[in-house]
């Protein structure tokens, strides 16, 4: 017997992230090489304390409470309030599996509409078509850094009807721009004004060049949820380890995340909440710097490399994703672009309609972390000296995938 499918989750397919890895991963079964530019995963060590504390608490086989570790909660807890300003009681966070599925539980819960900037990450979209939550895109302009502008936001509220409930998703830095916001005061004043909720998904925000952690939650604590984890600023995807704070006005939405929390994965599991108390408490600065020096080298050298009068790109802010434009008239839209990209050059970019830019708009992601993030690390001794000729011997894919695409775009 054949299943029926429910009409909302037919129409998802998998993440665009994940097959270009697995096309990537083909081509080079065949024998191509390929400059992994479409996967964005950190490439450095997870912190080897951290680690350490994992292998120390392997043994603990206990369920946690579902809402996490209390422990795990207070770190996180005084780790917002010293980068935001804002007191997120232990109470109001909620750990889970990767900050992903804190977003997904948001949006099952949550009973009305969704705007999204367009660039946004790619699973924004399809979380909120799960939830039946309708999404209202909101295209932004290089010339503003590709975040919206408080009047555009205005304007988008007002167009969708001011009574509705809404939930506004902000992430900087951004995936897939890698561009910080700097209006984040501006926003919130319309944020307030239409009683918005804002999820401010601050997953790269430790991952900030210029080594700031900006939050809108300073400027709108009332409703802006935070969500964020161990993913990106302590390289570990893997270990799935997420969360979501929630201001104290919403508790009525924490009890209804934490019942589904409940009743679909229960709680995460224990040693790596244990590992995480050691992440948020632990003095991570150094690693943290040495971590964003690399990246802003690298990302330096690819937006240098590659700006010219065929590519249109703002430089690197932080997490480790830039947005190249292609000036041209050959394709129809940037899907095509990004298959001719990778079969010509073997450069692989996810196009720009991925992250809900009209087909048309020639924008692609391009993800720098195609290198040996354990080697480079290990051979930076002085953050403020990682120069080109580093950034060469230790990205030399980067590198090579940058020479290649920036001589192919000279024939467009
Ligand atoms: C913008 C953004 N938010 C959230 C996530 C999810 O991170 P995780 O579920 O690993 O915490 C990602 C991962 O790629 C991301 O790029």
């Amino acid at each position: 017997m054949i299943p029926r499918i429910k009409k909302n989750i037919l129409k998802l397919k998998e993440s665009s992230t994940l097959a270009i890895n697995e096309k990537s991963k083909r081509l080079i079964k065949e024998g191509k090489k390929i400059y992994q530019f479409g996967f964005g995963q950190s490439p450095f060590q997870i912190p080897n304390k951290i680690i350490q504390t994992l292998k120390d608490n392997a043994h603990r086989k206990e369920y946690l409470p579902i809402q996490g570790l209390p422990k795990l909660r207070d770190k996180i807890s005084k780790y917002l309030l010293s980068r935001t300003g804002i007191k997120y009681s232990k109470e109001n966070i909620l750990i889970t599996p990767g900050s992903k599925e804190a977003m997904l539980l948001m949006h099952v819960t949550f009973n009305g509409e969704i705007i999204l900037p367009a660039p946004s990450w790619v699973s924004y979209e399809p979380q909120a078509e799960i939830g039946y939550n309708k999404v209202h895109w909101l295209e932004t302009l290089q010339m503003n850094n590709w975040f919206p502008t408080a009047q555009e936001l205005e304007k988008k509220i007002k167009k969708i009807g001011k009574n509705k409930k809404l939930i506004l998703i902000l992430n900087s830095p951004n995936n897939p721009s890698g561009a910080i916001c700097n209006n984040l005061k501006d926003l919130a004043k319309v944020a307030k004004k239409y009683k918005l909720i804002v999820l401010s998904d601050e997953i790269y925000t430790d991952l900030s060049f210029d080594n700031s952690y900006k939050s809108i939650s300073e400027f709108y604590p009332e409703a802006t949820c935070i969500s964020g984890g161990l993913s990106k600023w302590c390289g570990a995807g893997g270990w799935r380890l997420g969360f979501l704070a929630v201001p104290d006005g919403l508790k009525e939405f924490m009890n209804s995340l934490k019942s589904l929390a409940s009743e679909s994965y229960s709680t995460v599991n224990t040693p790596t909440q244990f590992a995480a108390v050691e992440a948020y408490d632990g003095d991570y600065k150094d690693y943290k710097l040495k971590v964003t020096s690399i990246l802003n080298a690298v990302g330096t050298f690819v937006y240098n490399n590659l700006k010219s009068n065929k590519i249109l790109i703002n430089p690197p802010q932080g997490a480790f994703y830039l947005m190249p434009e292609f000036k041209n008239k050959k394709y129809k839209n940037s899907a095509k672009l990004c298959d001719a990209i990778l079969s010509e050059t073997g450069v692989a970019l996810l196009p720009g309609s991925d992250f809900g830019f009209k087909p048309n708009k020639m924008l692609a992601r391009l993800s720098y972390t195609d290198f040996d993030g354990v080697e480079f690390f290990d051979n930076v001794k002085d953050c403020n000296s990682i120069d080109d000729d580093m950034v060469k011997k230790y990205a030399p894919n980067v590198v090579e995938g940058v020479f290649k695409l920036s001589n192919w775009a000279k024939n467009l």
